[in-house]
């Protein structure tokens, strides 16, 4: 079955980069020169996504704005003859169609996820946590969606991680099956380093089939106190079976500070206009420090 919906929550107060998400949505951030929340929106385009719900809340009109048609700027641009400019923004009215649903309490990402079931309906779709961005862009999704078709069941997004992030992930007890594809035995949200059945970490990309909703309205809050997705996977796995697809290539992380300046950086670097002059700056300020 065709997936054709995506879910990408953006519902959260991005209080890792208050002061400036006190007016600014996270998702509107730049990540070199387009909002965070695109490269999600072009990746769905990508891999033939026809609708994409995003989760928003109060204080999110940003991202609906961004994503609405801009009549009066496109005609001023266009009598101005700023061709490339307005390619920039005409772009925006060609991606897939996009609907918003508004989480009304802040309950934790399975409960975002969870606030999308009567627009996703009876058919398996996609979440993308808009923080998390890889060097494959599009290449992981579409994997994960070909391994949707092949096992037949769920798929998460994995990679490897360093015994002191284990804490951060959600983290997965694996069974090899194929080169990168694992059958998942069980699902531990954020686990102390000792407690952890692997080192495998979900990022943030998931392959779901509906019946996810079912079992995220038994789930119960978790850890910090939400419903957490994984705890949602965990009872889903008790009836389907439920795959992981090992991503390869560098993963970005652009919900810290640090993270996104390091995703500013290595995108920056490979970007074709600014990368080469870029990359002779960064290393004179190194070069100066050491
Ligand atoms: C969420 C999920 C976690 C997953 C992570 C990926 O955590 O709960 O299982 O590993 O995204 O980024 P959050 O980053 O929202 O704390």
């Amino acid at each position: 079955m065709k997936v054709r919906k995506a879910v990408i929550p953006a519902a959260g107060w991005g209080t890792r980069f208050l002061p400036i998400t006190k007016s600014v949505p996270k998702e509107i951030l730049p990540l070199v020169d387009k909002p965070i929340i695109q490269y999600a929106v072009e990746e769905c385009a990508a891999c033939g996504i026809e609708l994409i719900i995003i989760i928003t809340s109060q204080g999110k009109a940003a991202i609906e704005d961004y994503f609405d048609k801009s009549v009066g700027l496109e005609h001023i641009l266009e009598q101005r003859g700023k061709e490339d400019l307005l390619a920039k923004i005409s772009h925006l009215s060609n991606l897939p169609n996009i609907c918003f649903v508004h989480q009304k309490e802040l309950l934790g990402l399975g409960h975002a996820v969870l606030s999308s079931k009567d627009v996703v309906g009876k058919e398996p779709f996609v979440v993308i946590l808009p923080d998390d961005l890889f060097e494959q862009r599009e290449l992981v999704l579409k994997e994960m969606l070909n391994t949707f078709e092949q096992y037949n069941g769920s798929v998460v997004a994995l990679k490897k991680v360093e015994p002191d992030e284990i804490s951060r992930y959600g983290i997965i007890k694996p069974k090899k099956v194929a080169k990168n594809v694992y059958q998942i035995m069980d699902f531990v949200e954020k686990p102390e380093p000792s407690q952890a059945p692997s080192n495998l970490a979900i990022m943030g990309r998931y392959v779901l089939t509906p019946e996810i909703f079912e079992e995220l309205e038994s789930t119960d809050f978790g850890v910090g106190g939400e419903i957490q997705i994984t705890d949602g996977l965990k009872r889903l796995l008790r009836k389907q079976a439920i795959f992981g697809y090992e991503i390869e290539g560098d993963y970005y992380d652009a919900g810290t500070i640090l993270g996104w300046i390091k995703a500013t950086m290595a995108m920056g670097l490979k970007h074709p206009e600014i990368g080469p002059e870029l990359k002779d700056y960064l290393s004179h300020l190194v070069r100066g420090k050491v």
